[in-house]
């Protein structure tokens, strides 16, 4: 299995003003297409955009995080990136407000990506709500290296799960849940996933999602013994590595604990390493503490 690549995080980012060219709701989300440069290029399934919201005298100076949906070009060369944002907070309702002409400005391509294996394996997809917009662009990679994927999509309702067509098209088996059971299997997530590692004989887990899902993964992979690369969404104030605002217990692997940013060394990380149950603290014996 690949790792996630250190050296070369942010060493593409660019910051530029993005020309929005569609902005469309799907179901309680808006799918937004940016126009932007060569940029597209360098964008991997797992990396996030910062942007800048509220217009130029806005009170909100700080950038909001979205993961990278899709990044692509058209036949005229020029460079697309599509998000999914679920609007809620101030951030996210003014930018899912912005119609298409309106301009942004954006730094990407941001974070480290998901780890793609240098072998054909059998990969299980997790995704919650919004969670689930880096997966498919990894499914595409995935299956283009001979990979076996399968995809569950959860959510608290069948209205906050993304795209389960797409979903369905892009991988091998597609199972969805809801905590309510309006759409697919009653429940939650974790409730399916002992069963389709057995069944699919699953090598390892990638997963994007609410941070309490990520951790309820973790305990799963770690059952089971198998990898869980995920996709962290701590809260981020700066999002290059300057404020230690988003910072996450993980163990190293020469064991010691460190306060790890998740927007340089994330947001994909081994979920396997991460201090679930003591990540609103700094525990005992962290490094430095
Ligand atoms: C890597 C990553 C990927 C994400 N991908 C998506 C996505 O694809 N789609 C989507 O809809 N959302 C995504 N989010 C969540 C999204 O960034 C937040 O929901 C967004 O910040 C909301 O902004 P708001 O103004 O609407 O919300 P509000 O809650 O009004 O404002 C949030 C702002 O306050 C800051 N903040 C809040 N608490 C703290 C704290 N404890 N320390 C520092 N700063 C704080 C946040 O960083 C943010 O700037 C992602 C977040 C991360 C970190
Ligand atoms: S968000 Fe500022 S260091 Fe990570």
């Amino acid at each position: 299995m690949a790792k996630v690549g250190r050296p070369l995080i942010n060493a593409k980012a660019q910051q530029l003003t993005a020309e929005i060219l569609s902005n469309k709701r799907v179901g309680t989300y808006n799918h937004m297409v940016f126009a932007v440069n060569d940029l597209a290029h360098h964008c991997r399934p797992g990396n996030f955009v910062a942007i800048s919201v509220g217009g130029a005298n806005s009170s909100m100076v700080l950038r909001r995080a979205f993961a990278i949906y899709r990044a692509s070009h058209r036949s005229d060369g020029v460079g697309l990136l599509e998000l999914v944002v679920a609007p809620h907070g101030s951030g996210s309702k003014w930018l899912a407000a912005q119609n298409p002409g309106a301009c942004v400005d954006l730094i990407a391509p941001l974070g480290t990506a998901f780890g793609i294996p240098t072998e054909p394996i059998n990969a299980l997809l997790v995704g919650g709500g919004y969670g689930s917009a880096p997966l498919f662009a990894l499914a595409e990679v995935l299956k283009a290296r001979g990979c076996r994927v399968h995809m569950v999509l959860g959510a608290s309702v069948a209205g906050k799960i993304y795209a389960p067509l797409e979903g369905k098209r892009s991988v091998n088996s597609l199972t969805i849940t809801t905590e309510d059971g309006s759409a697919g299997v009653s429940g939650r997530v974790s409730d399916v996933l002992p069963e389709l590692i057995k069944e699919h004989e699953i090598d390892v887990i990638y997963s994007c999602g609410p941070m309490a899902m990520l951790e309820a993964i973790t305990t799963i992979s770690q059952s089971h013994e198998i990898l869980h690369q995920c996709s962290v969404e701590e809260s981020m104030a700066c999002g290059i590595g300057v404020c230690m605002t988003c910072v996450l217990p993980v163990a190293g692997d020469d064991g010691t604990i460190r306060m790890t940013r998740t927007c340089i060394e994330g947001p994909v990380m081994d979920g396997n390493k991460v201090l679930w149950s003591r990540s609103r603290e700094v525990p005992e014996g962290v490094w430095g503490r």
